[in-house]
């Protein structure tokens, strides 16, 4: 038996806490019942699941690693029109990203149907790691390095503990590049970071998503990802 929020979400159609809305909003309904308390039980080999009317089948769980160039956005559909990752990707399974990157941000992307695995990642209490590297505007001062890494509110909350490392600074064209390692992921979280301090982010790379680096992808270039490194990431979220 599985929980039916947890059965949608393996089915590729939503996150779970996506499916879990789809159950209050009254859009799922078991062997013909509408459901709409969470908690429910379903035996996946015989119960008839549909959401908005559609019967849902597990698909094949499917999982790419993508080198996201600037200039896309990470949704599955953009209102305006624009470029977004799902583009980049030759599948015919209805895949989504896992998080979200900005439109000019680059770097490791990690795009799935596995809602299970998705919503694990997008936790906020998610220990896994992002690294990312930042090139701002200004030199960055010690101080501020320490600032980074003990916290620093962002819309009225505190961010993590960060790992932060000064890389390097340009004293000629006063930029610096900073390695920073997070495992929160609120919205533009690395600017807004910078910018409560005084600082703008001119370049921002995601480069690893725990031990998942960009080796060997170019931007817009994506892999699979090998069953073991799923296991890994699945272990990890667990943590
Ligand atoms: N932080 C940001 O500010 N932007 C991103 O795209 C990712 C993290």
């Amino acid at each position: 038996m599985e929980r039916l929020q947890k059965y949608i979400a393996s089915c590729g159609v939503a996150s779970r806490r996506k499916a879990e809305e789809l159950i209050t909003e009254g859009k799922v309904q078991v062997n013909g019942r509408k459901v709409t308390e969470l908690g429910v039980k379903i035996n996946p080999q015989k119960d008839k699941v549909k959401v908005n009317g559609q019967l849902l089948a597990q698909e094949k769980p499917v999982y790419y690693l993508l080198n996201k160039p600037k200039g896309v956005v990470t949704t599955t559909n953009d209102e305006k029109g624009r470029n977004t990752v799902i583009d980049l990707i030759e599948t015919n399974t209805r895949i989504y990203p896992v998080g979200r990157l900005d439109y000019d941000t680059t770097g490791a992307l990690i795009l799935t149907n596995d809602g299970n695995l998705a919503n694990l990642l997008m936790r906020p209490d998610s220990q896994v790691d992002k690294t990312y590297i930042a090139k701002v505007k200004g030199i960055v001062q010690i101080p501020d390095i320490q600032k980074l890494r003990n916290g620093i509110i962002i819309d009225g909350v505190k961010t993590k503990k960060a790992s932060v490392r000064l890389k390097s600074v340009d004293k000629k064209k006063e930029t610096s590049t900073v390695v920073l390692t997070i495992h929160e992921g609120k919205n533009h979280q690395i600017k807004k970071m910078f910018e409560s301090l005084g600082y703008k982010v001119i370049k921002l790379r995601r480069e690893k998503i725990a031990f998942l680096d960009l080796k060997g992808l170019m931007p817009g270039e994506y892999r699979n990802l090998s069953i073991k490194e799923v296991k890994v990431l699945y272990s990890l979220c667990k943590k």
